[in-house]
């Protein structure tokens, strides 16, 4: 019944409908340091890794796009486990333009893991990876802007998330640097107030399968809240 609503309401989306269920969501405009102490106060323990609840929201896309990842993989009795398990206040009515509680998200990935047997930040990166190959087929724009993974990788902060803050104005991105830019390797440190670092790793993995290069990526996890991380990417030895 709860993953029959769910199905309407992207199906719906699909089919050209304009149903923009925008749910009150919370952004995490405060600075850095609040955003920490704040954080601390909410944190929660999901399977094998610390979450942060109650701080913020996640674009409704991530939501529906993890739903078509576990319906494709698992099959649609798994969703309908996670969101019985999960139980969201929605009842699992997600749209693409909406705007969801972003610990919701922790949780279906940490029901997943559980369901599955793995760890919740193999889940994540197996979601990012998979959800580059949905981001080149809806931006192709994007993607082509650039003609090798090292060089789409560089432009992540300047150039795509630039881009993608005008497409979804209530985004929360994370915040990249690239201490080493060379030909043929780059260094990007991940900053955010989730910890979604996995994700991250994923969507680099993805985006080197996508365009094919002989690279490989190595995360570092550079803080003990895990909101901060080293990707380094090499030729393959
Ligand atoms: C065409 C390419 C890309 C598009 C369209 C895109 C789009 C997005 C969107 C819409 C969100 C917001 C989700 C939310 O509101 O919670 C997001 C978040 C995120 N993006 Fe990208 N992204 C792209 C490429 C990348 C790449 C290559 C990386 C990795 C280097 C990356 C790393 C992340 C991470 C880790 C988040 C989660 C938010 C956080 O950690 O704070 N993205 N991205």
């Amino acid at each position: 019944m709860v993953l029959g609503l769910l199905r309407s309401v992207r199906s719906d989306e699909r089919s050209g409908g304009d149903q923009r269920v925008s749910e009150a969501g919370f952004h995490a405009s405060l600075p850095d340091p609040a955003i920490s102490s704040a954080c601390r106060r909410n944190r929660f323990v999901t399977g094998d890794r610390v979450c942060w609840a109650g701080m913020s929201s996640m674009m409704g896309i991530v939501f529906t796009e993890f739903f078509d990842m576990v319906e494709h993989r698992h099959g649609l009795r798994m969703s309908e486990q996670l969101l019985d398990a999960v139980a969201p206040a929605n009842e699992g009515a997600y749209t693409a333009v909406g705007n969801y509680d972003h610990q919701d998200m922790m949780r279906y990935v940490a029901e997943l893991a559980r369901d599955t047997g793995r760890s919740v930040d193999m889940i994540l990166a197996e979601f990012g990876e998979y959800l580059f190959e949905v981001f080149v087929r809806r931006y192709p724009g994007l993607i082509e802007s650039a003609g090798s993974a090292i060089e789409f990788l560089g432009s992540v902060e300047a150039f795509i998330h630039v881009e993608v803050v005008k497409l979804y104005p209530d985004a929360e991105l994370p915040h990249f640097e690239y201490p080493v830019r060379e030909q043929g390797r780059l260094v990007m440190v991940y900053r955010s107030s989730r910890w979604l670092a996995p994700f991250a790793l994923g969507l680099i993995r993805g985006c080197i399968a996508h365009f094919g290069d002989a690279l490989e990526v190595r995360m570092t996890d550079l803080s003990e809240q895990g909101t901060r991380a080293r990707f380094e990417i090499t030729p393959v030895a």
